[in-house]
Parts: structure tokens; C-alpha cells; sequence
């Protein structure tokens, strides 16, 4: 097996979970990440933004941070407070001993439009997209610049659900944010893993397992933080915390991780009760192509087990260098 790194941009709104996905991408030591991207969602696009380059500056990350939309392509953006805090952080957001502090290095002043075509098209070899909050930008990137499809090796989101949503009975979070958006991706041709609700609802974090990361310095007592906040939300539906966008890339670079199936998954645009539904087929009534890796498995045991590693990666590489 080869050791080289994968090559992939990380789209993000933090976001709790989205938080928590940058420490696993940056801890794992088996991703090259190109870039990170950021997208309205969870709160606004200002606070996504600048959430995504306090928490990176904070586990150590030097990587470029992009901009990204706004709100969704047609519709009026919706956010996540009572799961995420106001500001998208929880707790951490504002607090003044979070040690997150604002992060005031340079930025390239580039779009995430710019950063997500730019690098594709220039990079060597083909590059993994990992969006991990509504789709906003990737679908733009596509309409913008289609060529940039042959320079995708695959998309591995967050996002979607074969059986059950959170944000309505029918339609996941992140999805629903900008269905519109979610359609053009899926409808892209561009392979597809969809890890959603259906394996991150399995892959919980449970309390004991949030005080043991407390006790690994100042990036593990800090995810316990928004694991606490977190927690407030999903502890009255779930025995533990489903760390969703962690997922999404623990799925990258141990795509075993999730058992999948290939099947077709439309996009629903216009329904009354069903609008950002994942309809997936799982019988192949449709003749629709299969387009979709559907996560519908997943070994939570090993997924926790990243978390921690990364974890203890980016406190020793911290501890290096102060
Ligand atoms: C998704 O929605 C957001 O609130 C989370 O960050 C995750 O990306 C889960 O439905
Ligand atoms: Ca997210």
C-alpha cells in the first residue's frame, strides 16, 4: 500500500462536528489538505469563516482558508443555533479563555470559488472534495468551471439520509440548507460517497469517551468542550454525540470504515413534506443509473480510535512548538 497523502479540499460551516473534522484531517497524517473552504450553514458565512481559521490556527494548521457563499443558491439561508451556539462554536465561540484566539496571519484573499477550481485544475494528480456543510459552493464551482470534474477523484460528503432526517422527518441538515445545490452535485456525474445520517446516527461518542479526550491537553480538553455543548442537543435523542463531518473524513482515508452500496440518489427540489430528501433506490425501481456510494455501515469503535489518535497527534506536534 502506497504512503502517500490524499490530496483533498475541505468544504466547511463550523460548526461542532465540522470542528472536529479539521482536527481529524489535520491529525490523521494520511491527508494532504490542499485547502479549506468555508459555506453559510450551521451560522452565518462570517462566522463559518472565521470559526474555521480560529480553530485551525488553534490545533497548529497552516493551510489556506477561502470564503465561500453566503447563503444558498435560492433560498433564504438557515442556520443551526440550538445545536451549534449562536455563533457556531458553542461555548468556544466568544469565550475569551477558549485559547482560540482571532487568528490575524494573511489571507490570500481568494474566493473559495477560486481556491476549489484553481486547484484542481492545477494540481498534478486528482483531488478528493469533502463537503461537509450544504453544498453551496461545490455546485457552483461545477457550473462555474465544469471542466474541473475530470480533476475530482471523488466527493465524500456529509450529508443526506437513506431512512431518517434530522432537520425534518424526511431531509438531513445539510441538504435541506441548499437542495438546489445538493442536486447539482448529485446529478454531477462527479463519483459520490454519501455519508449520512444513516452510519453517523451509529457512530456516537459517549460521555466517558468525551472525559477521556478531556485529559489530552488543551485540543482534547477543547473538543470536550463542544462535545459538552453538543451533547445538550443530541443527549435527549441519542445515548452519545453523532460527530458527523468526522466521519465524512475518516471515510476518505479508511474508506472501509463504511460499508457502502452503489445506488441512484435524487435530490428532492419541490416536495410539500419531503424538500432535501435523499431518495435513494435501493430496489432499482427507478432504471436511474446507480450515481451514490451509500454508507450504511460503520465501525464506531475504530471511527472514536481516529478521533484520539489525531487528537494526541496535534497536542505532540502543539507541545513541539512551544
Ligand atoms: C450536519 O448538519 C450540521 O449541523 C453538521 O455540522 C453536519 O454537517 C448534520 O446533519
Ligand atoms: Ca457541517
Amino acid at each position: 500500500m502506497s504512503n502517500a497523502k490524499i490530496p483533498v479540499i475541505i468544504d466547511c460551516d463550523p460548526g461542532i462536528d465540522d470542528a472536529v473534522a479539521l482536527a481529524l484531517a489535520f491529525g490523521c497524517g494520511k491527508l494532504d489538505v490542499l485547502g479549506v473552504t468555508t459555506v453559510a450553514g450551521n451560522t452565518t458565512g462570517e462566522n463559518t469563516y472565521h470559526n474555521a481559521r480560529r480553530f485551525l490556527s488553534f490545533i497548529g494548521a497552516d493551510v489556506e482558508v477561502a470564503r465561500g457563499a453566503d447563503k444558498p443558491i435560492l433560498r433564504p439561508l438557515i442556520t443551526a443555533p440550538d445545536v451549534h451556539g449562536k455563533a457556531g462554536l458553542g461555548g468556544l465561540s466568544g469565550a475569551e479563555d477558549s485559547g482560540m484566539d482571532d487568528d490575524d496571519r494573511d489571507t490570500s484573499g481568494r474566493s473559495a470559488l477560486d481556491l476549489i477550481t484553481e486547484t484542481l485544475l492545477n494540481h498534478g494528480e486528482k483531488v478528493t472534495l469533502v463537503p461537509v456543510g450544504p453544498l453551496t459552493n461545490i455546485a457552483i464551482a461545477l457550473l462555474a468551471r465544469p471542466e474541473i470534474k475530470h480533476k475530482i477523484e471523488r466527493i465524500v460528503l456529509m450529508g443526506g439520509a437513506a431512512l431518517e432526517g434530522n432537520r425534518t422527518p424526511a431531509a438531513e441538515f445539510n441538504i435541506i440548507a441548499d437542495p438546489e445545490a445538493a442536486r447539482i452535485v448529485f446529478e454531477s456525474g462527479v463519483p459520490i460517497t454519501m455519508v449520512g445520517l444513516d452510519v453517523t446516527h451509529k457512530a456516537l461518542i459517549y460521555p466517558d469517551e468525551i472525559e477521556a479526550l478531556r485529559k489530552h491537553g488543551r485540543i482534547g480538553m477543547a473538543i470536550a468542550e463542544l462535545m459538552d455543548f453538543y451533547g445538550v442537543f443530541y443527549r435527549k435523542r441519542f445515548e452519545g454525540n453523532p460527530v458527523h463531518d468526522a466521519l465524512a473524513v475518516a471515510a476518505v482515508f479508511e474508506s472501509d470504515i463504511v460499508s457502502t452500496r452503489l445506488l441512484n440518489v435524487c435530490v428532492e427540489t419541490s416536495g410539500e413534506f419531503t424538500l432535501g430528501r435523499t431518495v435513494v433506490d435501493f430496489r432499482g425501481v427507478t432504471g436511474r443509473k446507480p450515481n451514490c456510494d451509500v454508507a450504511l455501515g460503520v465501525d464506531r469503535e475504530r471511527f472514536i480510535n481516529l478521533i484520539f489518535d489525531a487528537v494526541k497527534t496535534l497536542e505532540q506536534q502543539s507541545q513541539r512548538r512551544f
